[in-house]
């Protein structure tokens, strides 16, 4: 992995208007994708993570949402001021995108195998054979039944499974510079989620593409990512290194989504909750969005919001308790308790890329 900024997204702020009013979805957002790098947002349902990566592909429906500030730098250019014609020939090609619903981009007239292999021929320069080759072979990889007998098949044909492995199959045909993975293997068997999960790395060391992986599975964050960005109600609250914020997570919210986090010997009933829910954001709260829910607050998180505050040249956390002046508070005994189950986490992280990956899936 190199040092280079691929994207680069700067107090990015999106708003969506409503009946009830305007929903401010995404209130100033700054983070930057290396080369090479996978980039995990993890963060409770609505917290901002689909809208922010949406933004990076122009894919927010036009009739209600508005940009309401801020620079999506790639390549010189601000993605959100291109024309759409520049625009589309980024899309897919250069920034690629796996949804967590698959029939919108599949093309119902198509063939599959012939949506696989297009960006193959396109774009690398292959001869149609030899592409419908690889599409078959794609297809093997992300788990599709008898491809030498189904790439020929139409989307409907497939369900809606195998409709969101035919969608993986055209992100990876494409080799793409980014890719913007949301959720894409949550409805997936283990073995399926592992051997795409490995795809996607391949791809990564291969290619030096740099992956946006949004995903609820803490397990998996460990398995695949360089860097964590964790959203609360449209911000990020704390950003840094995996190890950073696995062995020394700062923000209160990030205690209780780790402490929340299922390990193989804590089954996902007797999980710790975050207590409360988060903030309407029709009318976000003055002050730290979280500190209603935050055993940790202090007098000023009600006041004001604060500022992410620095705690190495890597890691940064939106938090008051990083004051000089705030009282000394250690985070709670069950995230110390389960530093060494990452530990075993980032093993089997390590086993997997030199392996080729088999130790993935480890999700209890
Ligand atoms: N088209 C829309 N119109 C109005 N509000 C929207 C729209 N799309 C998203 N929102 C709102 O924006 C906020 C952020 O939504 P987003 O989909 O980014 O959450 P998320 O972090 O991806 O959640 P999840 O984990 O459930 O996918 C939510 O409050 C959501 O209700
Ligand atoms: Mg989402």
């Amino acid at each position: 992995m190199d040092n280079t900024n691929v994207l680069e997204v700067k107090d990015l702020a999106i708003s969506f208007k409503t009946f009830e009013g305007k929903v401010q979805a995404v209130r100033g957002v700054n983070f930057e994708l290396k080369k090479g790098e996978t980039l995990a947002i993890v963060g409770e349902s609505g917290s901002g993570k689909s809208v922010s990566t949406k933004a990076v592909n122009r894919l927010l429906p036009k009739k209600n949402s508005i940009i309401e500030s801020g620079q999506i730098l790639y390549e010189d250019k601000d993605l959100l001021t291109i024309s759409d014609k520049e625009m589309q020939s980024i899309r897919g090609n250069d920034i690629a995108m796996i949804f967590q619903d698959p029939m919108t981009s599949l093309n119902p007239t198509m063939q599959v195998w012939r949506q696989i292999a297009e960006p193959i021929i396109a774009h690398q320069n292959v001869p149609a054979e030899k592409a419908k080759d690889k599409a078959i072979e794609l297809m093997k990889l992300v788990g599709i039944k008898n491809p030498e007998q189904t790439h020929k098949h139409y989307p409907h044909q497939f369900s809606g499974g195998m409709r969101q492995r035919v969608m993986i199959a055209i992100s990876l045909a494409c080799e793409p510079k980014i890719l913007i993975a949301d959720e894409p293997t949550t409805a997936l068997d283990v073995t399926i989620q592992a051997q795409i999960l490995n795809l996607m790395n391949d791809l990564k060391h291969k290619m030096e593409t740099s992956i946006i992986f949004i995903t609820h599975d803490l397990g998996v964050v460990a398995q695949m990512a360089d860097r964590v960005a964790v959203m609360y109600a449209g911000q990020i609250v704390e950003i840094g290194t995996a190890d950073e914020i696995f062995y020394n997570p700062m923000h209160p919210y990030t205690w209780g989504l780790l402490a929340s986090m299922p390990t193989l010997d804590i089954h996902q009933t007797d999980l710790y909750n975050i207590p409360g829910s988060p903030p309407n954001l029709l009318h976000p709260p003055k002050g730290d969005a979280f500190a209603p829910r935050n055993d940790y607050a202090l007098a000023i998180d009600f006041e004001q919001e604060p500022e992410m505050f620095k705690v190495t040249d890597t890691h940064y956390a939106k938090t008051w308790l990083l004051h000089p002046d705030a009282p000394d508070v250690t985070p709670p005994a069950e995230v110390i308790r389960r530093k060494a189950k990452y530990e075993a986490l980032f093993t089997s992280k390590k086993i997997s890329s030199q392996v080729g990956g088999e130790a993935i899936g480890s999700r209890g």
